[in-house]
């Protein structure tokens, strides 16, 4: 099992960060959607993660001819006339994102196709995509009655349907608006709270109709012909970057300048709440390429408690990480309203809270949430990632402060292959 020590950084730091890992969402969806267009895509900056390279995987044995020009760092899509048939399974390594937009996009596909993934995968709840797609006439089976992967897809026609999704997910979302542009009519979909925006951002880009109606309700029209290819360069990722603005945040004195980041406003609420807590956090600007893209700095201050009880779906990949931050600001803090961060890579709840609490850590869990009581010096401790890659990456950050022992790193490799190079930089 792979192992991390990270030995206390005692300075500060300000540097400027330009190699962020690529964000993860963005780049699924390049391999996925690059699938529904005749001519060839090019995607610069792919995240070259276990999770996405994956996903790229399935898109070729979908049929789909991957190029990859690493000296340009070009990854050129060209997508089969119709998808085919594979002859294996399709292994979806530890992501979410990639079964459960897989499942949406290959329920309207004629073949059989299995979806699986690694032992994390396998045991994250999947009804949340495999009901709704049912219920339009999807035929998914998997374990406890479709609601583990391996997940078996036989293509079938769907219907269009009008759904409102108990929760906020983009991975729902997403895999029901890839079923409803294989209809023959208009779909509608509603959320609570709008979830990151990535799939219509760049759908739309590529000549789908996908637009939000005055009552909330997404339309999303069927594709009447193939799509326009992307050319894209992939941003850095927000989610992967916070790990560096939280190391900002707690260490006096520190600044960092994370580079080309997607500023994509369901992606950056984080940023948001270390501003809240007292972090110095300004935002520019420089192009808009699906979305608006830019550079965040974000400067050492003293820090205050704060309640997160809001836009749950806009935080859920950077809580544990803000955890580490709550654990030293001033006075208590609180997350309630995230059950759905029991379903992540891990219990988000449970791991963090338990490695909290070895690092010495007073908190509390709650059936949704947990309460932390803040001002605390944290101490040294062997902490254990649970395969997720986001604990992971927030104990080592935390371990910048008192030092940390992290077991099970290899699932860093899923979203940020070069977290451990980027964190030593810090040393100067
Ligand atoms: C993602 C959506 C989020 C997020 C995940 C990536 C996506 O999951 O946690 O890391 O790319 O659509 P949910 O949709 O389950 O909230």
């Amino acid at each position: 099992m792979q192992k991390l020590h990270i030995a206390p950084l005692n300075k500060a730091f300000d540097i400027i960060i330009d190699n962020i890992a690529s964000d993860k969402s963005i780049s699924h969806r390049c391999a996925m959607f690059s699938l529904l267009s005749d001519k060839p895509s090019t995607i610069k900056n792919y995240l070259r993660g276990e999770d996405t390279m994956d996903s790229l995987k399935i898109a070729k044995k979908l049929g789909a001819i991957i190029e990859d020009d690493q000296k340009t760092d070009t990854i050129t899509i060209i997508p089969p006339a119709t998808l085919s048939e594979p002859d294996d399974i399709l292994d979806c390594g530890n992501a979410g994102t990639g079964m459960r937009l897989y499942a949406g996009l290959l329920a309207g596909i004629e073949g059989s196709f299995v979806l699986t993934g690694d032992k994390y995968l396998r045991g994250r709840p999947m009804k949340r995509v495999t009901t709704p797609l049912r219920n339009i006439g999807a035929s998914i089976d998997g374990r406890e009655n479709g609601n583990k992967a391996p997940l078996h897809i036989r293509g079938a026609k769907l219907s269009s349907f009008r759904y409102h999704s108990p929760i906020d997910s983009a991975q729902v979302k997403s895999a029901l608006i890839l079923a409803a542009i294989q209809g023959d009519e208009k779909s509608y979909y509603k959320e609570d709270l709008l979830s990151r925006d990535h799939t219509e951002r760049m759908l739309n880009g590529m000549g789908a109709n996908i637009s939000t109606n005055q009552d909330d309700w997404i339309e999303i029209e069927p594709l009447k012909r193939k799509l326009k290819p992307l050319h894209i360069r992939v941003p850095a990722d927000p989610s992967s970057a916070f790990f560096f603005a939280v190391a900002a945040a707690i260490i006096p004195n520190s600044k960092v300048t994370l580079k080309n980041v997607t500023l994509n406003p369901t992606r950056i609420e984080a940023y948001k709440i270390l501003e809240k807590m007292g972090t110095k956090v300004s935002y520019f600007k420089n192009e808009d390429i699906y979305e608006p893209i830019g550079d965040i700095v974000v400067q050492y201050n003293e820090l205050n408690g704060v309640t997160v009880d809001s836009n749950i779906a806009w935080l859920i990949d950077e809580l544990p990480a803000l955890s580490i931050v709550m654990s030293v600001a001033n006075g208590k803090s609180k997350v309630k309203n995230a059950k759905e961060l029991r379903v992540k890579e891990s219990d988000r709840i449970a791991s963090v809270v338990s490695n909290l609490k070895k690092c010495g850590v007073c908190c509390t869990e709650f059936e949704d949430g947990y309460e932390i009581r803040g001002n605390c010096a944290l101490k040294q401790a062997s902490i254990n990632s649970h395969g997720d890659h986001r604990v992971a990456m927030s104990f080592a950050i935390a371990g910048l402060l008192c030092g940390m022992n992290i077991e099970d790193t290899q699932c860093i490799e899923t979203s940020f292959p070069n977290f451990t190079e980027i964190l030593a930089s810090l040393k100067g």
